[in-house]
């Protein structure tokens, strides 16, 4: 990758759900270590492209491209996009059963490490690791001895997504509406994390139905999601007009309605 060419650029995508077409031609760069903000209406597709760039089955690449780090992301499984540093959060965090927590964050963590060329951690110093991070996630010690997310509440599970992204520290975070369902230390502490991990130089796409989020976040960028393409582009003042007119008529002022 030269120091030119952005961390994450995807080119007209197209991505089919089942029988439909959801994202007709979806084209965004993000730079390393910048922080995007992708807003549209329900259904418009957000879900869709973070779980396609994550490599979900479900989701049908039918055209277009997606390059990370200068490398084919759609060429790659799951797995090695999560260990060449792309990290995707769930909008609702699955259960899995029999699978504890500790477990299943270390494994994928000692994953990334090996790719990164550092040390795996054994059980106890990931503890250790792991319950600091936790504590300032405002997550009780309790849920790491836990199967993943079994019993959580939907705030829980949120906290539970910002534990993995706190030691994971990847290369780019896509985060889907990690804020929905969190109380507001929660959502204090989800700003905390990613002004901390941007300033180690991770990058973001966020998606986010809520102003104050976004104007706390400091994006670079704000995307709205529209018809399956990128429908417009700019600053703060975008989401500032989306939160004051809505969707359908922002979309009316865009195409000259
Ligand atoms: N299996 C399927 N068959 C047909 N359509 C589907 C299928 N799965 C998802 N969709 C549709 O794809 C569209 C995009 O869904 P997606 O979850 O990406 O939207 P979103 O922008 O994330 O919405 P939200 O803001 O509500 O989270 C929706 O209209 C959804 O109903
Ligand atoms: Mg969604």
């Amino acid at each position: 990758m030269t120091a030119k060419q952005p961390l994450l650029e995807v080119d007209a995508l197209r991505v089919d759900v089942g029988e439909r077409n959801v994202l007709k031609s979806v084209s965004l760069e993000v730079p390393a270590g910048a922080l995007v903000v992708l807003m549209g209406a329900n259904g418009s597709g957000k879900s869709t492209l973070g779980l396609t760039l994550a490599g979900h089955p479900r989701y049908r690449v039918t055209g277009g491209s997606a390059r990370f780090a200068g490398h084919d992301l759609l060429a790659r499984t799951p797995e090695e996009r999560a260990r060449a540093g792309l990290f995707v959060s769930f909008q609702a965090p699955p259960e899995i059963p029999g699978v504890k927590n500790n477990l299943f964050i270390r494994t994928a963590l000692n994953a990334v490490r090996e790719a990164r060329g550092e040390p795996q951690l054994d059980a106890f110093d990931f503890l250790e690791e792991a319950r600091g991070a936790a504590r300032h996630l405002g997550l009780p010690d309790a849920m790491l001895g836990r199967p993943v997310n079994d019993g959580f509440s939907g705030g829980e599970r949120k906290r539970n997504e910002l534990l993995q992204l706190a030691l994971l520290r990847p290369r780019l975070a896509i985060l889907d509406e990690a804020d929905s369902g969190m109380d507001v230390d929660g959502v204090r502490a989800l700003v905390a994390l990613v002004h901390e991990l941007r300033a180690a130089g991770s990058a973001f796409i966020v998606v986010s139905h809520y102003q104050q989020l976004i104007e706390s976040l400091e994006p670079d960028a704000v995307l709205r999601l529209d018809q399956g393409c990128i429908a417009e582009r700019g600053g703060l003042e975008l989401a500032a007009q989306i939160a004051r007119t809505g969707f359908a008529r922002t979309a009316a002022v865009a195409q000259g309605a």
